[in-house]
Parts: C-alpha cells; structure tokens; sequence
C-alpha cells in the first residue's frame, strides 16, 4: 500500500467530519480549518489527518513531503467548461469593445456557430492536443475535477467527435472529468432558421447515438432568450432522462427566461449561469435537488450583471461557482480568480466562496460523495501553497499566484 505523509502544513483547509454532500445557506460560512496540520494519504485517498502534536508513529517505508508551511486546500471542482474547443475567438472581443453584445454577435450567425466551423475542420486528434493543453493549464492553477461539455459541433458526427475527444480526456488525464452533451447549444447552420427540425434532431438522432456509446453523464441546452425555449428544454431533458441521462442547464443569463422553472420540472441536476435569476426563481429554487451555479467569470468578461449569489445563501440555498472556460463568454478557467470575483463582485465571504468552488461544485457534477473536501475516505486531490498569511489571502491576492504543489489521487502532479 503506498502511503504519503504530508506534514508542516501551516493550516489544513475544507476539512469536512460530517459527510455532507454540499454546504446550504449559513453552513456555507463554516470552512473548517486545523492548523499546524498533517494529512495522510493512502492508495491515492485521505486516510488520515490531525495536529502535528498527535502525529502517529509512522512505518519507516511511508514517504514524507514537508509542506514547509504551506497551506493545503481541496482542489477546486469546476463544474461548468468548454475546455474541448477549436481555438480562440479574440476577433469577438474586440468587436465587444466596439460595443457589441454577446446576443448581437451570436444572431449575425458569430459566437458559437464560428467555433463550430473551426472545430468541424479540426481533426480529434488536433482537438485532444490542443485541449489537453488547457486541462494541463487548468490543473496547474488548482482545478482537480471538471465538466465538460460538447456543443461546438452541432451536427450528430462532429458532437460525437468532441464526445470522444471528452473520454480520451477522461482516460488520460489524472483529473476527474465529467462530460455533458450539450447538442442544444445553437442551431447547427445547416439547420438555419428550422430550429424545431434541430431540436428533433437532438432528441431522435443525436442523444440515442450518444447514449449507445456511453458518452455522456449529463445532457445540457443553452435555454435562452435568442437559444432554446423552455418546451424544447424541456423534449430534451425527457428524451436525456428516456435515455438514462440527467440534465445540468445553461439558463437565466441573457433573460428571465424560465431555465430555473424548467430545471426543476425534470430535475436538472444543475441550472447554471442565472445571471438574471429573478426573487421568484430564488423561491421555486428552495427545497429542491438543483444546484444554482453561478459563473462570475462570464458577468466579468461580458459585463453583464453578476448572479444573485447573496440572495440565494440568505434564502438557504446552496450555490456552486464555476469557470465557465469556453473561447467566447470566458476565456479562463482560473478557478482562484473565480472565487475572487466571487468575493469582490458578489459579496460572498472567501469560506463561502472556496465552499462554492469545491464541495457544491463537487455536488453540480454528482461528485460529492469522493470529492470536495478534505474527509477520510475521499480521494486526495488538493494543493499545497507558498506560506501564506491565511486562507483569505488567496482570493484577497488576486493575481498573485499561490500554488506551490498539485496533488491529484495522491500524486503530485508538478
Ligand atoms: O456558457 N452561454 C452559452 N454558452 C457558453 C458560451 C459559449 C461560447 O460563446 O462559445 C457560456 O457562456
Ligand atoms: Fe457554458
């Protein structure tokens, strides 16, 4: 049995004793911390962790990192990417600084459906490379669990493609990798203008092939004004649940436009973004399975207002906060900037915010039971930083980079 001791840890982050699956309204103050701590891992899980002061007599053939007071948090679990993508969109950027929105971009035919004629002409093979790269890059700055979602193919063929390209990931990667099939992302342009026709598409052709090779965990729509109405939501999330696949929605961000009421009706795992979640979404939203996500990084790049994060805590619910990383709302999937924004831009206390960004991102993507915490028993992907003066520091110091080791199932990673 491979054992690792981690010892002269300043302060132990995310320690949960209680087994909870996510954290709800005031529990999501409660980050608990020890310090002066150490942390034992066995056959890539936590096994053990305490003060230095009752450290154990340990066998002679355990292997020992001195953490040289740093602070070791749980890894973040980023429950909302586009990471397989054909590349970049700065074009767009700078056509949004000459005053355009995301909405006018995508209805001149831009947006998404450009990343889609990238990546039809991209082969898997430069896809896997080049997303890689940036599962690499997110892993680097913290990130040990992700979704990540299709939907730049639109077509039955090249959605399988990034389908595909989501399981090499999965196969390759030492993160946790969940995948969604988000076929109802745009019209396809060769469905241009019939957008029923695409949506039965979706339902009769496309979710039974993704589903006969096992694909995808989840099935996502982008359920918008401009996008997908409530109904077709809804015909995809039934023909998903038909086929054994629960739904994790993009909704509420260009418009109140019934994402929540339809996230909950199928019981969506997840309704993200919410940036225009109204009182009434927030109260329909209570007592309910569905994570409100929130995605700070998209209100920050598009300058769009930020999603009601504080209303949501004060009504009890238990919101999880994700990147987003996709080429043309989010270009970043830095989850410490995250959490920042979190902080800064809606007011979430840094315990709240690093809750939101491991155990109810954990919870957004079914993970929470192995992952999200520091608890024995779950598997060890967490980071060690630099000495730091505490645990606020991190969002507070929000360039600054503070992540001095990677651990993922127990091995270091950097
Ligand atoms: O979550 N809102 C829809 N989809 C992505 C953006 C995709 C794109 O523009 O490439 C998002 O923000
Ligand atoms: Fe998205």
């Amino acid at each position: 049995m491979a054992t690792t001791l981690i010892y002269n840890i300043a302060t132990l982050g995310g320690i949960d004793r209680k087994g909870r699956l996510r954290l709800q309204g005031k529990e999501m103050a409660q980050f608990e911390t020890l310090d002066n701590a150490y942390l034992l891992i066995k056959d890539g899980r936590i096994a053990d962790f305490g003060s230095m002061e009752s450290l154990p007599q340990l066998a002679a053939d355990v292997k020992r990192i001195d953490a040289e007071g740093g602070t070791v948090m749980p890894s973040f679990c980023d429950s909302h990417t586009h990471i397989v993508n054909a590349g970049s969109r700065e074009n767009e950027f700078v056509d949004k600084i000459n005053g355009l929105s995301y909405a006018e971009i995508a209805k001149r035919g831009g947006g998404i459906l450009n990343s889609a004629d990238k990546l039809h002409e991209m082969s898997e093979d430069e896809l896997f490379e080049q997303s890689m790269k940036r599962v690499h890059e997110v892993m680097l700055k913290g990130t040990g669990c992700v979704e990540i979602k299709s939907g730049y193919g639109l077509n039955t063929e090249d959605e399988l493609k990034m389908l595909r390209v989501i399981r090499r990931i999965k196969q390759t990667s030492p993160l946790k990798v969940v995948s969604n099939f988000l076929g109802a992302h745009a019209v396809g342009r060769a469905y241009a203008g019939q957008q029923s026709a695409y949506v039965d598409l979706v339902v009769n052709e496309m979710i039974p092939a993704v589903a006969a090779e096992g694909l995808a965990d989840f099935v996502d729509v982008f359920c918008d004004e401009g996008f997908f109405t409530p109904e077709e939501t809804g015909r995809i999330l039934q023909a998903a649940a038909r086929h054994g696949m629960r739904g994790k929605i993009h909704g509420q961000e260009l418009a109140p436009s019934g994402g929540v009421e339809v996230a909950l009706k199928h019981n969506a795992l997840s309704v993200d973004h919410l940036e225009s979640m109204t009182d009434e979404d927030i109260a329909m939203m209570i007592g309910t399975e569905t994570s409100p996500t929130a995605l700070p990084g998209t209100s920050f790049f598009l300058n769009i207002p930020f999603a009601p994060m504080r209303k949501m805590i004060s009504a009890g619910l238990g919101p999880a906060i994700a990147s987003d990383y996709n080429p043309g709302s989010t270009p970043s999937g830095d989850m410490k900037f995250v959490v920042s924004l979190a902080c800064i831009k809606m007011r979430l206390l840094p315990e709240e915010a690093f809750n939101a960004a491991t155990i109810n991102g954990a919870y957004a993507m079914g993970l929470s039971a192995d992952y999200g915490s520091i608890a024995i028993g779950k598997v060890a992907n967490f980071y060690i930083t630099h000495p730091i003066p505490s645990i606020a520091f991190i969002p507070y110091a929000y360039t600054t980079p503070v992540i001095r080791e990677v651990y993922l199932n127990g091995e270091r990673q950097n």
